[in-house]
């Protein structure tokens, strides 16, 4: 197996984990999986929860949402089904195996995007922020959980050592905050409205992205102008 992520190597790591994946990272993610809840319903209405696992966070959305899963690793989207099945969560409205950089819904299908502990274990991370903003409607929210790498000092160094270990494991531990700022800055009518540090140790963030109302027009002049497509 070589050192960097990719989808095959990100699937066979997450078959392993699907079995005792809530016992190791129920608890210890618990305040922040909440707290990425909260934010999502503040915008509320159809819901999509890309790498949405084991479904460990779909019991705590009110019914009131619409809510939809996606998962490249089908051991743990078994977990989730099964879950949704004993809870009788009815507001979830269905659960698929897909990537998270080529979705199968059409532009502009959701009200908020949520990824929690998603974005450093897929190989392209911008190309699956696209795809986010792409599936999300004007005016939307995307809601993240994110590990922030460590721009400096032993923590940075610490990283840099045990990568190719936690790629393995399925995630990356190496992802500086400038890339989520370099992201934002793209002509895609998103902006960052949120980064708020998240236990354990801070390590972890929630961040927000905004679609603007007007992001389909600001791509289409921004395409025009440059004659792409
Ligand atoms: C660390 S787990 C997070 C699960 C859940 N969101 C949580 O809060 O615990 C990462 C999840 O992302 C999924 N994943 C990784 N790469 C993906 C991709 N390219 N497309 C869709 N899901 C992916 C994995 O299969 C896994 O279920």
């Amino acid at each position: 197996m070589g050192t960097e992520l990719n989808k095959d190597s990100v699937a066979r790591a997450y078959a392993l984990w699907a079995p005792v994946y809530d016992l190791v990272f129920g608890e210890v993610f618990k305040h922040a999986r909440r707290a990425a809840v909260t934010a999502a319903e503040r915008t509320g209405g159809r819901i999509l929860e890309v790498g949405v696992g084991t479904g460990i966070s779909l019991p705590y959305y009110a019914t009131a949402n619409r809510l939809a899963g996606v998962d490249l690793s089908e051991p743990m989207l078994r977990k989730a089904r099964a879950r949704v099945h004993e809870l009788g969560l009815r507001h979830v409205e269905g659960l698929a195996v897909m990537d998270a950089e080529q979705m199968a819904f059409p532009d502009d299908s959701f009200d908020v995007i949520v990824a929690q502990y998603v974005i450093t274990t897929v190989p392209n991370p911008e190309a699956t922020l696209d795809e986010f903003a792409r599936v999300l409607k004007p005016g939307g929210e995307i809601v993240l959980i994110t590990r922030v790498g460590a721009d400096a000092g032993p923590r940075r160094l610490l990283e840099r050592w045990f990568a190719p270990l936690t790629h393995q494991l399925g995630w990356r531990l190496r992802f500086p905050w400038a890339r989520y700022e370099r992201w934002a800055e793209m002509p895609h009518g998103m902006r960052l409205i949120e980064r708020r540090p998240m236990p354990p140790f801070g390590h972890f963030s929630l961040v927000r992205f905004a679609k603007s109302a007007r992001a389909v027009t600001q791509r289409n002049d921004f395409l025009e102008a440059h004659a792409i497509g």
